[in-house]
């Protein structure tokens, strides 16, 4: 399939882009249940990152489902080919410079070390949104669980799909413990203890 495609290097490096920022790249994979709150923590986040001058972009995967992903479904394999066509538009914004959130479901293991692998140590920063599945139940903001509880949605996440839960992820944000602004912060002093911002 590679056969004939010779890769261009760039003049312009993303250690060039990166010191016109002022500040490194990365990608920060959120992941968790759906209704734990990955999209409300990265907004909370880019606001802080926006109000001390870091260039941010957030890929959510509901969002991403209308356009590039559109006709993707949550299949397994569904599944795999979201997490992996995100993971490498998110690997070109982390090459523009610029500290990508992913909120995504990104319920299996695999997919989410397939993209992992694809970032040097440290540019991968995988978040678990910990959510208890009953909470996220209750809270259930766009009224899917309870569709899935009376089966009118398939291979929902935690009903009847699994969730496989990070073993070694670089943050944890318990949304049912912590304020979405002390979650916030818990990210934001990670990315200053690591020197990007
Ligand atoms: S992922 O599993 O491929 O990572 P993604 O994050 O893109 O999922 O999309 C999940 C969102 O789609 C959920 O927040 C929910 O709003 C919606 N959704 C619709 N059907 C399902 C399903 N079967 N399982 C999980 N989420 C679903």
């Amino acid at each position: 399939m590679t056969n004939n495609i010779v890769w261009h290097p760039s003049t312009i490096t993303k250690q060039d882009r990166q010191k016109l920022n002022g500040h490194k790249s990365c990608v920060l994979w959120f992941t968790g249940l759906s209704g734990s709150g990955k999209s409300t923590l990265a907004n909370a986040i880019q606001v802080k990152l926006h109000q001390l001058g870091v260039r941010s972009y957030i890929l959510d995967g509901d969002n991403i489902r209308y356009g590039l992903n559109k006709g993707l479904g949550f299949s397994k394999e569904d599944r795999a080919e979201n997490i992996r066509r995100i993971g490498e538009v998110a690997k070109l914004f982390v090459d523009c410079g610029i500290i990508t959130l992913t909120a995504l479901v990104s319920p299996f293991r695999e997919d989410r070390e397939q993209v992992r692998n694809l970032f040097p140590e440290g540019e991968f920063i995988e978040v678990y949104v910990r959510c208890p599945l009953d909470i996220c139940e209750k809270r259930d903001p766009k009224g899917l669980y309870q569709k899935a509880r009376r089966g009118a949605i398939l291979q929902f996440t935690g009903i009847d799909s699994p969730y496989e839960a990070p073993l070694f992820p670089e943050i944890v944000i318990e949304t049912d413990k912590c304020s979405i602004a002390e979650g916030g912060d818990t990210v934001i002093s990670y990315l200053k203890g690591k020197g990007i911002i």
